[in-house]
């Protein structure tokens, strides 16, 4: 397994993590492969379909493909999702057992965040990578702005409401490490077997980067 140093370094390194809920976990390697022709071989597989587990499986067998649960709000959910072979977990807020298990394990955890107090409390487990969430409902890249001013050192994976229309203006703050989403491998664009279109759409993101 990467360290969780190259876990982050990789994710900085692609700017863009593609979220996807996958209902039929044979969609997992086709869907892996048309990131990856679109020169973004990154996927986020959340806990929201009965099928997360076996997926986040398949998809960590396909070669140079970094994957991560997302979603993941239990800690038995995180010990399914490292077992499958996550690189890192994604939490919509923070769950001190998910938190615990992600650093017992040596996983990067990014649990969710839109406060400052709530900062306060990921960077009481150790902490410097979170996500926030959800990113534009929250206020976007203005609010992201204003709440990480007194945070020197903590980057951010803003997620939730982002899109090709909206991500440069997120990938500007120099405290975003990369942006989430699922505009990318939305679960119509996968359950119709669109892959052509997930790799125009992963090309055409990384052309905003
Ligand atoms: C998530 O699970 O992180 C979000 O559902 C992704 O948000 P989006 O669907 O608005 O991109």
């Amino acid at each position: 397994m990467e360290s969780g140093s190259s876990v982050v370094a990789r994710l900085e390194e692609l700017k863009v993590i593609p979220v996807a809920a996958v209902e039929d976990a044979s969609d997992a390697v086709p869907l892996a492969e048309a990131l990856k022709a679109g020169r973004l071989p990154c996927l986020e597989i959340t806990f929201r379909t009965e099928a997360a587990a076996d997926a986040l499986a398949r998809a960590a067998s396909v070669s140079g493909l970094l994957v991560g649960a997302g979603t993941v709000i239990t800690a038995g959910q995180a010990a399914a999702a490292v077992d499958a072979g996550a690189s890192f977990l994604v939490s919509p807020g923070i769950e001190p057992k998910v938190i615990e298990y992600g650093l017992k394990r040596g996983v990067p955890v990014f649990p969710g965040v839109t406060t400052p107090t709530e900062i306060l409390t990921a960077l009481s487990f150790g902490l410097d990578v979170l996500k926030f969430f959800p990113a534009e409902a929250s206020g976007g890249p203005k609010m992201l702005k204003a709440v990480s001013s007194p945070f020197a050192g903590v980057r951010f994976i803003p997620t939730g409401g982002i899109d090709a229309g909206n991500l440069s203006a997120y990938l500007a703050l120099s405290c975003v490490l990369a942006c989430g989403g699922s505009w990318l491998a939305g679960k119509k664009l996968v359950a119709e077997h669109s892959f052509d279109e997930i790799t125009r759409l992963a090309r055409e993101a990384l052309a905003l980067c």
